[in-house]
């Protein structure tokens, strides 16, 4: 077999740190940390917020060492092993299942996975357009199904509001949204540098961070937003749960600004309000179907190119970086070929 790379997360030396090396292999049968016994030739992965903590030795995401990070992966069958619903060469994604953080995921030339995890390349798209999708854009659509779940439809009188909306999860929000016809208003911290970007995938407003980062002081406020999602948590999401109008609902999936929620509970027992906790990870298989269904067909190959960059596995950790500082637009896909 012929040698390929992979990006390794290795105990240092003095034990203090871990370190992300770029390592050689010949043999995928010899790569840390497998997760099952499917082969995969991975050509595509992808950059998140979680693979900026694993790759930077942040947030204790690693669950062991040496592993290769990467929670998304995409490529084809090499070897099934005895798992008789696959065939080499099926064109296969994976995102979440713990791949990147308990098992190794998609840094690498190959993976070995569980065929649990694996589900079919939807027909519509390459691999480089899958990763662009990804863990961000399944999360994000879970969202949206999860506000539709809750009766969100187009043509509301409000708006609806995505914060971060200018990072992975929030710019395929925006776009998602606005191709269902939903007046976006989105909020995010660089409307100077990304105010084009978002208003090219469909947002009709924006609105700088702040305004949903600070508190009003009251618990409650007028009723602006037919329904949210949210990336950023604490006061970003106590804002938008104040601000909901009554039965509307809050898709909450990120904690780019804080893991805490500085609320009351009157949003949700004087105005009905729902709070949607979306967890895309381990999110089952029949709504992963779901989702992939929409996101196969609601996001044309222009909104994916404008949304993503290629890059290899070695600008990763410090990509990774910049994407910890919230300074990445949109998506990043690692070629793990170049
Ligand atoms: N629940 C799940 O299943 C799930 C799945 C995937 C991701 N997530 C979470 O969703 C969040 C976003 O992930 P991502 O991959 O989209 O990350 P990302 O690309 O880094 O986007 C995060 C965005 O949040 C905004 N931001 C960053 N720091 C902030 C701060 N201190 N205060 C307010 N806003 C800030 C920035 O947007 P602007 O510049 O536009 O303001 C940034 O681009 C993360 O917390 C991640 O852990 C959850």
């Amino acid at each position: 077999m012929s040698p390929f790379s992979a990006l390794v997360i290795e105990p240092s030396p003095d034990s203090s740190a871990a370190t992300a090396v770029i390592r050689e292999f010949t043999d995928p049968g010899i790569l840390p940390a497998p997760g099952g016994e499917v082969l995969v030739r991975v050509t595509h992965s992808s950059l998140n917020y979680k693979d900026g903590l694993a790759v930077t030795g942040q947030g204790k995401i690693l669950r062991q060492l040496p592993i290769i990070p990467g929670i998304d992966l995409a490529g084809s069958v090499e070897h099934p092993g005895s798992d008789i619903r696959f065939r080499a060469g099926d064109a296969v994604v994976v995102t979440g299942w713990g791949i990147g953080e308990r098992v190794s995921g998609g840094y690498a030339g190959f993976a070995r996975v569980h065929g649990d995890w694996l589900m079919p390349l939807p027909p519509t798209l390459n691999a480089r357009q899958a990763m662009t999708i990804g863990t961000a854009g399944l999360t994000a659509m879970c969202c949206v199904l999860a506000l539709e779940d809750h009766g969100l439809k187009p043509g509301s009188p409000n708006a609806v509001v995505v914060s971060g909306a200018a990072g992975g999860v929030g710019s395929m929000a925006v776009a998602l949204l606005a191709r269902r016809g939903h007046h976006v208003v989105a909020s995010t911290g660089r409307i100077a540098t990304e105010g084009d970007f978002l208003r090219d995938l469909g947002a009709a407003e924006l609105i700088p961070r702040e305004i949903l980062a600070t508190p009003s002081g009251k618990t409650l406020d007028p009723e602006q937003w037919a329904g949210g999602i949210d990336t950023v948590g604490g006061e970003t999401l106590a804002s938008l749960l104040r601000q909901t109008r009554a039965f509307g609902s809050v898709a909450a999936c990120g904690l780019a600004g804080g893991a805490h929620l500085p609320t009351t509970v009157l949003p949700f027992i004087l105005r009905g309000v729902n709070l949607l906790g979306i967890h895309s990870v381990m999110c089952p298989r029949p709504l992963r179907d779901r989702a992939w269904a929409r996101l196969a067909t609601d996001l044309t190959p222009a909104q994916l190119e404008t949304m993503s960059r290629v890059v290899s596995l070695r600008e990763v950790p410090g990509l990774a970086r910049e994407l910890l500082a919230g300074t990445v637009r949109g998506r990043i896909v690692v070629d793990v070929n170049l």
